[in-house]
């Protein structure tokens, strides 16, 4: 059934995070180093090409993140796109307060960590960081990257992980 949306100023949030919920996504977890060196990261769907030329990518941080200074103040930033096997990953970089690292295999490129297992991922240099409402906006300009497609992603729809058919 379809409906018809309201007028702005009666815009009900739950209904709409519903509604953005029906665009399907990949999940990334985002790295990088902060000034103690210690690693930061977390879970987002909010991941995004921008641009081939220059290779411009981009994604959305919540203004109340521990880790806005960090991203803010770090050079570069890796984007580890998650496989279909890292569900457990997902969560604890979305849910785990602290030490998120923990146990984990990851190596700095660039100053950025990469996660092993994943997808792909794509190390940037933090290119620009625009205030946009309740979120920052960070576009990367990308100086390294890698993916393994025999790795199924990790797939995100109306609130809930999914994965391709084939892999499901
Ligand atoms: C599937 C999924 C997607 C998410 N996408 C985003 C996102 O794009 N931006 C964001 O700021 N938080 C996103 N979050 C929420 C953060 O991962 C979560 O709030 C995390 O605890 C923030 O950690 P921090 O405050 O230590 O930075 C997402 C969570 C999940 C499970």
């Amino acid at each position: 059934m379809s409906q018809t949306s309201p007028p702005p100023a009666e815009i009900d949030s739950r209904a709409l995070r519903q509604a953005l919920g029906q665009f399907a996504t990949g999940i990334a977890v985002v790295t990088a180093l902060d000034t103690q060196g210690q690693p930061i990261g977390l879970t987002v769907n909010s991941f995004s090409a921008v641009s081939l030329t220059p290779p411009l990518v981009l994604w959305c941080l919540d203004n109340r993140s521990h880790n806005l200074a960090a991203f803010q103040g770090a050079s570069h930033h890796a984007i580890n796109i998650l496989a279909r096997a890292q569900e457990d990953i997902s969560n604890r970089f979305a849910t785990w307060p602290t030490d998120r690292f923990a146990g984990l295999k990851w190596c700095a490129n660039l100053g950025a960590p990469v996660l092993s297992g994943c997808c792909a991922h794509f190390v940037v240099a933090n290119e620009t960081c625009h205030l946009s409402g309740d979120h920052s906006l960070f576009i990367g300009r990308i100086e390294h990257f890698s993916a393994d497609a025999q790795r199924a992603p990790l797939l995100f729809h109306a609130g809930q992980y999914r994965a391709l058919a084939e892999n499901a």
